[in-house]
């Protein structure tokens, strides 16, 4: 049952499934073949309509924890006393910059506030074309900026996919640097090098036409692309490329920022660079919508141009008074700390399975955020596909949450809400291991 009290009518799956088909956005899936009715979240824990507790594993969103106490009161206190735009000053909009920036290489310190993901890789594009004159992008293979036009247009993962128009012309693809299947494997010293050396030739292809490229769009950690961890020295080697010819270098860490990572609080940092421009999304105010751009101050000046760039919702009170509660619960909880802790126990008792199980190809990642690769081949790294769809839904039956994705949609991805603890660790390799036996049994 769902305890909040409304007039809203309590229906059955079946009923609400009914409903969506009638009157909701049709290309829009569900996940698991038998779609579930959430009804209550907290912690790392989702409850479905029977009080089946589920260990959330997917939802980088609800970063601090689903229903965090600190930011839901946070989030209502501000919504009782005044919520309007920005064109009115308001202490929580500064306070919330200054905070955020604080977080950042002190290069990067102008703020914009956006309401999604997306808004804000769209104002960072707008950014980057407007500092460098140019229009032409470098994206990296299977990655996804945002459901825009013209995030679309960036998203290999979109215009390669399903449904997808293909390559737009201003759009130059850079390999995906993937030490596990690659052309350049995790052996090979110079791998991250040797994978940038991809972005030089698209910036030759773009100079070739007579233009110039704007930007070098990258994940810090690739999450479509199937959780993989750039290989050591690529952002380095990628930016010299990208800037030499003249393109800013622009990190999306919708994903994977604010502590994610573990060892750092923003997952460039794992690369020793500082990017030109940062955007932000999905964990910044643990499930309410909002994103962020921070850039140079160099690159804001540039874009101040007479054009205004107002934004009704975006940076409004009850935002930033989240933003800023999400930020406190991260340090008072040890959330980046404890990320690193729990991401390293499931790193290697994961790799201890992959030792027992062939059909684990690869665990790769880092803080709580990892990929298991499965595989029905070692020599050819076959994907197994299938298997790996199995497993999320088996695990689903034992009440644990997960996801698939990459190329071939054969790695088993894990990002749960940083609260997630040893304990939850511990659940959840028993029921993987469970699962593991279970798909051996189904293969015989
Ligand atoms: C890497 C990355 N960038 C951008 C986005 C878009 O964010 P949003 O859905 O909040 O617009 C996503 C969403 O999945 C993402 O994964």
């Amino acid at each position: 049952m769902n305890s909040i009290d409304s007039n809203i009518p309590q229906r059955s799956s079946e009923e609400i499934i009914a409903l969506r088909q009638r009157h909701l956005n049709p290309s829009l899936s569900t996940s698991y073949r038998s779609p579930i009715k959430m009804v209550r979240g907290a912690g790392a824990h989702l409850y479905d309509e029977q009080g089946k507790a589920y260990l959330d594993m997917v939802n980088n969103v609800c970063h601090v924890g689903h229903c965090h106490p600190s930011v839901v009161s946070a989030g209502q206190a501000q919504m009782a006393q005044l919520n309007t735009n920005t064109r009115y000053l308001h202490d929580n909009i500064v306070e919330y910059a200054q905070r955020l920036s604080a977080t950042f290489p002190s290069e990067l310190s102008v703020i914009f506030l956006t309401n999604s993901g997306t808004e804000a890789n769209d104002l960072a594009l707008r950014l980057a074309r407007n500092y460098t004159q140019a229009q032409n992008i470098i994206v990296v293979d299977h990655a996804y900026h945002g459901n825009s036009p013209s995030m679309i247009e960036l998203s290999p993962y979109k215009f390669d996919g399903k449904g997808g128009q293909g390559k737009p012309p201003h759009v130059q693809v850079a390999t995906i640097p993937n030490p596990y299947r690659g052309a350049y494997r995790h052996d090979d010293p110079d791998c991250g090098e040797l994978y940038a050396q991809d972005v030089q030739r698209a910036t030759l292809a773009i100079q070739e036409k007579g233009e110039k490229p704007a930007a070098f769009f990258c994940e810090s950690i690739l999450g479509c692309g199937g959780q993989v961890v750039l290989p050591p020295g690529y952002l380095k080697a990628a930016y010299a490329h990208a800037r030499a010819a003249g393109a800013v270098c622009i990190s999306d860490e919708v994903q994977v920022g604010f502590g994610r990572a573990g060892t750092h609080f923003w997952a460039f940092q794992m690369q020793q660079v500082i990017p030109d421009i940062v955007t932000m999304g999905k964990p910044i105010c643990n499930g309410h919508p909002m994103g962020a751009v921070v850039t140079r101050p160099e690159i804001a000046q540039a874009f101040m141009n007479g054009m205004e760039y107002f934004n009704t919702f975006a940076g409004n009170p009850v935002s930033c008074a989240m933003g800023l509660a999400v930020l406190d619960v991260i340090e008072k909880e040890g959330l980046q700390a404890n990320a690193r802790l729990v991401g390293d126990y499931l790193l290697k008792h994961l790799r201890l399975l992959q030792q027992r199980f062939p059909i684990i190809g690869e665990v790769r990642g880092t803080g709580l955020f990892i990929g298991i690769e499965f595989i029905s081949d070692q020599v050819t790294l076959q994907p197994a596909t299938k298997e790996a769809k199995a497993a999320i839904e088996y695990m689903k039956e034992l009440g644990v949450l997960l996801s698939t994705d990459g190329p071939y949609d054969n790695v088993i991805k894990i990002k749960p809400p940083l609260v997630f603890t040893l304990e939850n660790a511990k659940e959840f390799l028993s029921h993987f291991e469970a699962t593991l036996h279970y798909l051996l049994q189904s293969q015989s």
